[in-house]
């Protein structure tokens, strides 16, 4: 080994030295060489770290990202190559999307040879289906724990998502990424495909094409020791460095008859509560588009509340009609379980024993036969009053289908409730309710929480070539069949609430068309330009809204977009348009007839003046509110909670995803080695210009004493 390194030294040292010039030559060019060097990923959604009471959940990379070699993986034969057999380990795995599978995920975590994976976003999406959430979601935060119920707890019986392979909680110790743009991913393949295929499965030859994914995350373990840090820091630390936020958002609700929020209701006011779910989530960060599982159930209870009001006698009806949001449902049920905290405690203006029942819309939009199922509890219908009060609110529902395409099918009475927000209230009172779905047991939902979750998987498809402004209102068989759960849903609820003539009731499939395309196709579109409120109009994106709940910031609640597009939209289609100016309407307590109790002012950009491009703006009145959606268990300092959620975010300095060739490691000692013969070589030079200085120098010296 050292006779072959003396042998070739004194050549290869002539020519490395040439080498190593043109490195320094491009070292004092700095950047722009390392902008040749690597090409940063632009589109990209990491997999980050959230923890709970007890555990840490999802990737990580190490401090400095984590490097490898990139290997595309496209077929199951792949992995042997990456997993046992590939000469240069750790590797970065181009995943094919139909490949991100539990089997796949469990090799590379017990391997030590996988410095990363890079997903492939699988077009058309896997046709079996795909789903990384659990089987039995947000087990153990409903109503069925060993306490009450046990025999239906961790979903004895019944399996909601038989296709959940609850990837999405378990912990990896590498980097994953999603990648979201097609170019990218074939920029990072023609890279493989010129520097690392192997020729015949023998090793390809260096430079290589290698990939860093860079996601540290700062929280370890759990949220208990991730808030008690943060607690310390900030007592003792003069610059706090928190490592973990709460997941918390806000619940919109609203009402039919505005409500005093600076009192609470008299105990004999009844409200009729509808309620449904606003977040979403999948395996990657702030990446949910929840079609189904959020936003089918979302835009139908929008335009119901949109058709009650539109009622002459909505606002004499013998009871109000309550429409819920609920935010972070999918972490533990973050949102109800602080509504219902907060009604427990008063701080809430309605009661818990205002609440006359309760109608819950759950995934609606995959009606097989048009059927909507009916699911009830089946541990307080033992009790005769509320079995009777769910047998009425049964038969409101059965009058109410008269008109419209749903079949209504009620499930076996000793089949337990889906999860649903609902559980949340029934597990503090018995309140007769309902919760509809278009499933009977399993999720029809094929792709439940996951990126797969889009307008297509509702069929809601666009014909080629329509504009933007053509597709807002072009009618998708989704919004046809959700107009129809709509007007069913409305009609019940006024039922519910005393009323009696409810022919006129039909939800309007305009706004559920144009809701639909706002909410998952394109929330910058004419309409919610026109009725979104001023100072959120740079919400608006040209992408489609993800629906994760987002982490708090210090300390404070965000709002994700979705919730404020919900809020304007809901204004828009539930509330008046008032003579106020802007002024007024932003601070309402100047105006003197504003009410500030009973309603909520939203100054709107309004729509296009005819031939100009500014915006008519003006306010809109309404009764609807949001609601700091915080786990009560970080209000009360529970970060071990088990009855409330505890999730939390990892905070995380940089993420960041490039590729760049790396050189073998043979140039890499070279380039070292050399390195040094240059530094001693100069170090040899500048002793001897030193020591023959009055030699080499004499001249000039000369000439100087000759000038004084
Ligand atoms: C990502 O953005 C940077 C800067 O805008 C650009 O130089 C780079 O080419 C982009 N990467 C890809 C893969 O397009
Ligand atoms: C925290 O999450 C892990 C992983 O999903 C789960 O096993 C554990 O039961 C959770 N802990 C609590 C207290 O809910
Ligand atoms: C990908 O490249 C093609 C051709 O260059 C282009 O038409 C297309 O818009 C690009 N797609 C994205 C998502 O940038
Ligand atoms: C690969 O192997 C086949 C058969 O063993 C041979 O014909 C071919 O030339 C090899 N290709 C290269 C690039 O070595
Ligand atoms: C709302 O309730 C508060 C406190 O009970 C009361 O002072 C106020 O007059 C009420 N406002 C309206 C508009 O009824
Ligand atoms: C969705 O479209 C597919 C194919 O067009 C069809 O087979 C399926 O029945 C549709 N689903 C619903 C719920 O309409
Ligand atoms: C049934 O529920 C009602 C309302 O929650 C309650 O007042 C009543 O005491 C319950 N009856 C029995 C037999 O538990
Ligand atoms: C939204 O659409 C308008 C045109 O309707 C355009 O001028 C604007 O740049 C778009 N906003 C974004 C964020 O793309
Ligand atoms: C709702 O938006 C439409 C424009 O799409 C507008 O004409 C109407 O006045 C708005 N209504 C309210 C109450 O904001
Ligand atoms: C709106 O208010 C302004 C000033 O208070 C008034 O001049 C105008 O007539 C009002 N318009 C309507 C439609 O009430
Ligand atoms: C539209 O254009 C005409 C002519 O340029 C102008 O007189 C008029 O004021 C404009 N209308 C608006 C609403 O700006």
């Amino acid at each position: 080994m050292a006779a072959a390194g003396e042998k070739g030294g004194s050549r290869l040292g002539w020519r490395s030295l040439g080498v190593t010039v043109i490195l320094l030559a491009a070292l004092c060019q700095g950047s722009s060489v390392e902008r040749k060097i690597y090409v940063l990923l632009n589109s990209t959604a990491p997999c980050v770290r959230l923890l709970n009471a007890t555990h840490q959940i999802g990737c990580q990379s190490s401090r400095n990202g984590d490097t490898g070699v990139v290997h595309v993986v496209e077929k199951e034969e792949d992995l042997s190559w990456v997993l046992d057999t590939g000469p240069n380990p750790p590797y970065m795995v181009l995943l094919e999307g139909n490949l991100f599978t539990k089997n796949t995920l469990l090799k590379f975590k017990e391997s030590s040879r996988i410095s990363g994976i890079a997903v492939v976003y699988a077009k058309p999406p896997p046709p079996d289906g795909f789903s990384m959430d659990l089987s039995c979601p947000n087990d153990g935060f409903g109503l069925y724990t060993s306490d009450h119920g046990s025999q239906y707890s961790h979903c004895n019986g019944t399996v909601w998502n038989p296709l959940g392979t609850g990837m999405s909680y378990e912990d990896f110790q590498f980097p994953i990424f999603l990648l979201q743009d097609e170019n990218e991913t074939e920029i990072i393949r023609q890279c493989y495909r010129e520097h690392n295929v192997p020729v015949n499965d023998t090793a390809p030859k260096y430079p290589l094409c290698a990939m860093q994914l860079i996601s540290p995350m700062h929280a370890v373990t759990s949220t208990v020791s991730c808030m008690r840090r943060n607690s310390i820091q900030m007592s003792f630390s003069i610059n706090p460095e928190v490592v973990c936020d709460s997941l918390t958002g806000y619940n919109v609700w609203s009402t039919v008859k505005p409500v005093n929020t600076s009192g609470s209701l008299a105990p004999e006011d009844q409200v009729v509560v509808s309620a449904t779910r606003l977040d979403g989530r999948s395996f990657f960060w702030n990446l949910a588009p929840a079609a189904e599982s959020t936003v089918s159930s979302l835009v139908t209870q929008v335009a119901a509340a949109e058709a009650i009001h539109k009622m002459a006698d909505s606002q004499s009806l013998p009871r109000n009609i309550m429409f819920a949001f609920f935010q972070g449902e999918v972490f533990d049920y973050i949102g109800s379980s602080r509504m219902v905290y907060d009604m427990e405690k008063g701080k809430f203006p309605v009661r818990l024993n205002n609440i006359h029942s309760f109608v819950e819309l759950s995934q609606v939009a995959l009606r097989s036969n048009s059927s909507l199922w009916i699911h009830t509890d089946p541990i307080s219908r033992n009790n005769e009053t509320v079995n009777k009060e769910v047998m009425e609110l049964i038969e409101a529902l059965k009058s109410s289908r008269k008109d419209t395409n749903v079949t209504l099918q009620e499930i076996d009475q000793s089949q337990p409730l889906p999860p649903a927000s609902f559980q949340r209230f029934l597990r503090v009172r018995n309140i007769p309710g309902v919760v509809l779905t278009d499933h009977k047991a399993a999720y029809q939902n094929k792709y439940y929480n996951s990126m797969y979750d889009t307008p297509a998987s509702i069929n809601m498809t666009y014909p080629s070539g329509l504009s933007k402004e053509e597709a807002l209102n072009y009618v998708t068989e989704a919004a046809q069949s959700l107009s129809e759960v709509a007007t069913l849903l409305a009609k019940t609820l006024y039922r519910q609430a005393g009323g009696n003539s409810t022919a006129e009731i039909k939800a309007d499939v305009k706004s559920i068309t144009r809701m639909l395309y706002g909410f998952l196709v394109m929330p910058n579109n004419s309409w919610f330009q026109s009725i979104i409120k001023s100072d959120w109009k740079g919400l608006l994106d040209n992408k489609p809204p993800q629906y994760y709940v987002t982490a708090s910031l210090g300390g404070k609640p965000t709002a994700n977009p979705p919730t404020s597009f919900l809020i304007s939209v809901l204004a828009n289609l539930t509330g008046q348009v008032v003579n106020y100016t802007k002024e007024e309407c932003q601070n309402p307590d100047k105006a003197a007839d504003s009410k500030r109790e009973l309603y909520e002012y939203l100054w709107v950009q309004g729509p296009l003046d005819d031939n100009t491009t500014t915006r008519a703006p003006f306010c809109v009145r309404s009764t609807l509110r949001s609601h700091v959606a915080e786990s009560p268990a970080f209000e009360l300092n529970e970060w071990d909670s088990t009855e409330y959620s505890t999730w939390t975010e990892s905070r995380w300095k940089e993420i960041r995803a490039r590729i760049f060739l790396v050189p073998s490691y043979q140039l890499e000692v070279i380039t070292l080695v050399v390195g040094m013969a240059v530094l001693l070589v100069s170090f040899t030079a500048t002793y001897f210009i030193n020591s023959k200085a009055d030699i080499l120098f004499t001249s000039s010296d000369d000439s100087g004493s000759v000038a004084y």
